[in-house]
């Protein structure tokens, strides 16, 4: 009987380590077929496509916010996209992601990769916390276009060089630069600072990981990477 329930605890024990991640179901609607959005969206990207990046971006996302278990994660069982008629480009929310067909109409480049660079944005934005929904929006925002930009999917021609902004919470990729920056002082520094967003949010999260207050991180980040004024 002792060895029966060492056993036991030994197997629970094993099965708790296998368990490592928590499963998801991804689920694809195109809700545009018959628009030419919509039908490129069909003959350009696909669900096959769209299902196997959703995933390869989760994973993507626990591994550079460091939540390679269950217990850390965001208790989200299941991610829903759907292809809309809609004007933007894309939005997330209660575990749906939603992309405008209209916008994978006009879009004049390789369609598929720059879908993909949004899909790992959105999806960042399901896994990631928000300090109780009291960070700033520009750094949730930021946050989600450094996680497309450590992916290699930023569309780095439309994006702003680093050094460029004019706030450090401006958002998407002014911020994303910037966290960049703040990650090289200190490896791992997003993946810390998400964590700490997990039940609130306050700028000195910045001085706790780095020393220094953000606006003076800002400051150096600026003349590290002068802007070339050409006249
Ligand atoms: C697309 O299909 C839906 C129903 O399947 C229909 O209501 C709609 O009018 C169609 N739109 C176009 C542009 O053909
Ligand atoms: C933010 O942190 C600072 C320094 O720890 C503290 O003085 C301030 O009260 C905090 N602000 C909020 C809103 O919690």
């Amino acid at each position: 009987m002792a060895h029966y329930m060492l056993y036991l605890s030994l197997l629970l024990t094993l099965a708790s380590l296998l368990q490592s991640s928590h499963a998801v179901d991804y689920v694809v609607t195109n809700n545009a077929g018959n628009t030419t959005g919509g039908a490129r969206f069909n003959n350009e990207i696909g669900e096959a496509y769209s299902k196997q990046t959703l995933s390869s971006a989760t994973d993507f996302i626990w591994r550079i916010f460091q939540q390679t278990n269950a217990a850390d994660q965001k208790n989200t069982q299941k991610v829903s996209l759907f292809i809309d008629n809609m004007d933007g480009v894309a939005y997330a929310s209660n575990g749906e992601i939603h992309v405008s067909a209209n916008y994978i109409g006009v879009y004049s480049d390789d369609v598929r990769g720059e879908i993909t660079g949004v899909l790992y944005h959105e999806m960042t934005h399901i896994w990631q916390w928000n300090g109780n929904g009291q960070a700033p929006g520009g750094l949730i925002e930021g946050i989600a276009d450094y996680v497309r930009l450590k992916a290699n999917y930023a569309p780095i021609d439309h994006w702003v060089k680093a050094g460029q902004g004019n706030r450090w919470d401006q958002g998407f990729d002014v911020t994303a630069r910037f966290l960049d920056y703040c990650n090289s002082l200190r490896n791992g520094f997003v993946a810390e600072l998400n964590k700490k967003m997990k039940d609130g949010y306050n700028d000195s999260y910045f001085v706790d990981l780095l020393g220094q207050n953000v606006n003076q991180l800002w400051t150096d980040y600026k003349a590290k990477f002068p802007t070339i004024l050409l006249y």
